[in-house]
């Protein structure tokens, strides 16, 4: 062999570091556990930041002041306007297609509107430009499809209100209560960055190539679709409806395991005792669900939680919660995966920068198992 093979191999990539960050953490406080954004601990920032204050810190590495808070809002508000030729093809895109090939699709065509589409794709402040556009026009480019196939008229965002409440106004055509507001708000900031999770690598190992950064969303969104990823909160909302009724919880829990399916919004690669996303969007799905009057969903949910922990060991994670936080809002299920998206996309961008920034081509290597090394034949000499 001319090049040196590491012995390592975990199907998977299972607990390989493949590279470095200054992003994100999900060791917690002095290794306890537990996801932290630049050192802050997720409760914190659920608690006390906005979206876009989480954003910032994504994507400049601090917190904002009020100065740059209303700057960084002011550039967001810009970026909501996507381009018409954008908006046309959302119109002719068939009806079928599901919401997340659209969302791929409408970077894609950003990309090639974006003022930095010439830039190198090591420009820094071009990638953090590009970025922060990327944040507003994704919440539009989804509300607007979502608009459209819903067979109702586009709604102009508005400046009055701020990055949450401005999607479930442009969505379902009314200012949320600050109570939803907030937890839509909060369901965001869970959403916005988890270290080495597959749709980020994907979107660090594009850009590892010297390719640019909408390239890189776009392989994370396409990514980030597949249900063992972003595309479980849809799959999640599917086990609610199907148990249906707390009493059945345990008989359908019982025979979906038997048959070796997967229970959407259960399991984690990383975090093996709880992911504490879904613990704290679990309150914001109580407290609606109370406010509403309406606990049907939280009195399914709760059974089932018992049943998969009992049975099988595995907590709910992120996408749990999610999906019930969403119909509570109003929201049709093909929109689940690409709120996560819009949420996401400012962790992608942070980690497509920091590769950018220190790149390293990704290129592992594969262990061989097919045939010996044999010669080829002659056609005739086949069969
Ligand atoms: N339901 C039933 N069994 C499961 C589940 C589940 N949700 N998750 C893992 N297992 C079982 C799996 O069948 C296997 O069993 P056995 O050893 O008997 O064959 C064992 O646990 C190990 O499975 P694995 O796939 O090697 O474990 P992993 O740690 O790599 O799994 C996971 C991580 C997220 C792919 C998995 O838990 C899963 O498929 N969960 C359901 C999909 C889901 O909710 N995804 C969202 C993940 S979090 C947010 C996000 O990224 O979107």
């Amino acid at each position: 062999m001319s090049t040196a093979t590491a012995d390592i191999y975990r199907p998977g990539l299972e607990g390989i570091i493949a590279c470095e960050t200054a992003i994100s953490s999900v060791e917690g406080r002095q290794g306890a556990g537990g996801l932290e954004y630049r050192g802050y601990p997720i409760e914190e920032l659920a608690e006390s930041a906005t979206y876009l204050e989480t954003a910032h810190l994504l994507l400049h590495g601090h917190l904002p002041t009020q100065a740059e808070l209303d700057a960084f809002e002011d550039r967001i508000r810009a970026a909501r306007a996507v381009p018409e030729p954008l908006i046309e093809l959302l119109r002719n895109v068939p009806r079928h297609v599901h919401p997340m090939d659209t969302l791929r699709t409408s970077v894609s065509v950003l990309a090639h509107y974006d003022p930095d589409l010439a830039a190198s794709p090591t420009d820094h402040a071009a990638n953090v430009r590009k970025a922060e556009r990327l944040i507003g026009q994704m919440a539009t480019a989804i509300a607007y499809r979502e608009r459209i196939e819903r067979g109702l008229p586009l709604l102009a965002p508005r400046d009055d209100l701020d990055h949450a409440a401005n999607f479930l106004y442009m969505v379902n055509g009314e200012v949320p209560s600050e109570t939803k507001r907030k937890a839509f708000d909060v369901s965001l900031v869970l959403y916005a960055e988890h270290e080495l999770n597959a749709s980020t690598f994907a979107a660090r190992v594009t850009v590892s190539t010297l390719s640019d950064l909408h390239s890189g969303i776009v392989s994370a969104i396409g990514t980030l679709k597949g249900p063992l990823h972003g595309g479980a909160n849809e799959e999640a909302w599917k086990v609610l409806e199907q148990v249906g009724d707390p009493d059945k919880a345990h008989a359908w829990i019982t025979a979906a395991l038997g048959r070796k399916e997967r229970i959407m919004g259960f399991g984690h690669r990383v975090y093996k005792t709880g992911d504490p996303r879904a613990r704290i969007l679990k309150r914001y799905c109580q407290q609606i669900a109370h406010e509403a009057g309406e606990d049907r969903w939280e009195r399914i949910a709760e059974p089932i939680e018992r049943e998969v922990t009992a049975q099988k060991h595995l907590p709910p994670n992120v996408d749990w919660p999610s999906a019930r936080l969403y119909h509570y809002l109003g929201l049709q299920i093909h929109i689940y995966t690409p709120i996560f998206a819009m949420a996401r996309v400012a962790g992608w961008a942070a980690h497509v920068i920091e590769q950018l920034d220190h790149n390293r081509l990704m290129r592992p290597r594969a262990r061989y198992i097919g045939q010996p090394s044999r010669d080829v034949e002659p056609i005739e000499a086949r069969g």
